[in-house]
């Protein structure tokens, strides 16, 4: 059989082992692998022989499972899709394991399942089912790390749903390398999806992230399921996010919230609430609301502006873009008229939450005017809208739907553009004040407004 050198960093090949890998400059990742022309002999069944007309193909209306998580549900775009394969990534202890066997466990009282570990034994895991109050269920486990013999007896079995945990501790006999490998997970991964495709069997792949936050293995892995999910958060904090990258069957950049109890994993109804703080209003911390997937989110925007007694003064952004908040302070010292540049400037979003969205421009510059003013701004507003560099406030997209969910999470006052004004009903429940510049909304935060506590008097 020939023989290669495949990099397990960028999969870079070689004839000849290398000691640095020449494409991606790794030392000691590159490993000897067999080539086998098996890997992509599971995709020939989907050839065709003939073209087809688009208007000849019927689009068959997809009936999803839907588990009972709401939010997982929501970022795999409705439920899960039989015949298509979920990768879930995360941390060691976020949780992967128990929430794919808490799915499996429900999905059994519908259709047969099986979940195939590879990592901890039949006690293991029916300790973790007893733990959630689900010890009694008829949910199958087969504990094998040997995807040839998996298969053969799923063939046999024919589940309808199967858990793989995790893809990293599978390994096939055609290949000649170790669990893990690149070869080896590419080769897994790619009998897995041809049987789910095959025999419209969904499955829901585990998957061990690397230090620097990818999904281990290769690129390719990605490429080749359906669906690939993040889970993220501390694995000491209650609350966990996970978050969709890739869907071939509804929205990508979904994010479900979870919360790990002493009784299992259980989907978090009103995520909203989670992130905002409860506690007295402080200078430096506003909420703002962005939109996450399909839905809006309210984010409490924390700022700290201190004295710089370093050379350079520091800009660090937590869940935001580095270069929008250095975009975001030039705008502030020239409209405000205020001189940052022997400040540090620190921006976090509170719970781990990623802002990519201009619409959160309001907020943050709100959150360091507050903080740079000792203002503390009342959480019952909020802020949302683009800033331009000129000073101007922008419109946003979906802007009624915004403001629905503010009013709905008790927001009263709204600092937000004019032109997202909303419909004359809505004025009834909710003071908003429309600005078409920044300056009102900075004049109006240093104002002493019912909604806005001085903590240090007029400044
Ligand atoms: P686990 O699903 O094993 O994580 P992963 O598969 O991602 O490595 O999660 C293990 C953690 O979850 C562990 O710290 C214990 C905790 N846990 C609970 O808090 N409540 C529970 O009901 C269960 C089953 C686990
Ligand atoms: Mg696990």
């Amino acid at each position: 059989m020939k023989k290669e050198y495949c990099c397990q960093s960028c999969e870079y090949v070689s004839r000849k082992w290398l000691g640095q890998c020449p494409a991606c400059d790794a030392w000691n990742t590159l490993q000897e692998q067999s080539v086998s022309k098996k890997i992509s002999s599971h995709y020939t069944s989907l050839d065709q022989q003939h073209f087809t007309k688009i208007a000849d193909v019927k689009a068959q209306n997809i009936v999803r499972f839907h588990t009972h998580h709401s939010e997982l549900n929501r970022v795999l775009g409705g439920g899960i899709v039989p015949g298509s394969v979920v990768l879930l990534g995360g941390d060691p202890g976020i949780g992967k394991s128990t929430l794919l066997l808490d799915v499996l466990i429900e999905f059994t009282k519908q259709h047969p399942s099986l979940y195939v570990t590879g990592e901890e034994s039949l006690e293991q895991v029916a300790l973790r089912a007893n733990m959630m109050g689900k010890g009694s269920s008829q949910a199958c486990v087969l504990s094998s790390t040997r995807m040839d013999h998996i298969l053969t007896i799923v063939q046999k079995e024919k589940p309808r749903l199967i858990v793989i945990d995790s893809i990293q501790t599978m390994s096939s006999d055609e290949i000649n390398a170790s669990a893990g490998s690149v070869s080896q997970v590419r080769q897994v991964t790619a009998m897995l999806v041809g049987y789910a495709k095959q025999n419209q069997c969904s499955v829901l792949i585990v998957g061990h992230m690397t230090k620097d936050g990818q999904i281990a293995g290769p690129k390719v892995l990605e490429h080749m399921v359906d669906t690939v999910l993040y889970f993220e958060g501390d694995s000491n904090e209650r609350y966990r996010i996970i978050r969709c990258a890739k869907n071939r069957f509804g929205p990508a950049h979904e994010i479900g919230v979870f919360a790990m109890t002493d009784a299992g994993i259980k989907s978090v109804s009103n995520p909203s609430r989670i992130f905002l703080h409860t506690s007295q209003p402080r200078s430096g911390s506003v909420i703002g609301v962005v939109w996450n997937g399909s839905r809006p989110l309210l984010v409490e925007m924390q700022a700290l502006v201190t004295q710089s007694y370093a050379d350079y003064a520091k800009r660090v952004a937590v869940g935001y873009d580095q270069t929008r908040l250095n975009l975001l302070i030039a705008i502030l010292q020239k409209h405000a008229n205020i001189n940052l540049s022997s400040h540090d400037i620190y921006v976090n979003v509170v719970g781990g939450i990623k802002v990519n969205e201009t619409a959160a421009d309001l907020a943050v510059l709100s959150a360091i005017y507050s903080s740079y003013c000792h203002v503390s701004v009342s959480a019952k507003c909020a802020f949302f809208g683009e800033v331009g560099l000129t000073g101007e406030v922008r419109a946003v997209l979906n802007g009624q739907i915004r403001i629905n969910e503010l009013i709905k999470q008790g927001v009263d006052h709204i600092f937000m553009p004019e032109k997202n004004m909303p419909s004359e009903n809505k004025k009834e429940y909710i003071s908003v004040t429309s600005v078409l510049n920044l300056i009102k909304v900075m004049d109006f935060v240093m104002k002493d407004h019912k909604n806005i506590k001085l903590e240090y008097g007029e400044i």
